[in-house]
């Protein structure tokens, strides 16, 4: 079993992007905490970060068998609308997650076209946001 772990526009930068803002974690950092959050289940992670949309929807499109996804679409939560439709087909719960807090932000960060299709939506809590994802969706999952 994999779980999907999609990363959106400049997240490939973790750790030297505003890390007053973002932290000082690298994707890679993050990739194997949730790699190892998930791993006594059984689940390996499936990790793909893109600049573009449409790179995006292709990686959903691709892993539509996996058993959840944790999702950071950076500032295409703004209007991602093609990542919306390929998520609205994935069969599976998926959570969206940013590292920082949107809504102490500028407003134009308070909204996203994903979050109404998330099974949940974690904000501000930084690259742990990743860990308690992975975890809440191997409390959703059996097996
Ligand atoms: C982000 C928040 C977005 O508003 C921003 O465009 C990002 C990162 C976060 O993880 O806090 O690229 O998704």
């Amino acid at each position: 079993r994999k779980l999907l772990l999609l990363n959106g526009p400049n997240l490939g930068i973790l750790g030297k992007r505003e890390p007053e803002v973002y932290g000082t974690s690298t994707l890679a950092d993050i990739e194997e905490s949730v790699a190892k959050t998930v791993a006594d289940r059984g689940w390996q992670v499936t990790a793909v970060q893109r600049e573009s949309e449409g790179e995006l929807v292709q990686a959903v499109q691709d892993n539509y068998g996996t058993v959840g996804a944790i999702v950071n679409p950076g500032a295409l939560m703004i209007a991602g609308w093609s990542l919306r439709d390929a998520l609205a087909n994935y069969p599976r719960p998926w959570i969206e997650v940013h590292l920082s807090n949107v809504w102490a932000r500028e407003s134009f960060r308070h909204e996203s076209v994903l979050a109404p299709l998330a099974s949940g939506v974690i904000v501000g809590l930084g690259a742990d946001g990743y860990r308690l994802a992975a975890l809440a969706l191997l409390a959703k999952t059996a097996g």
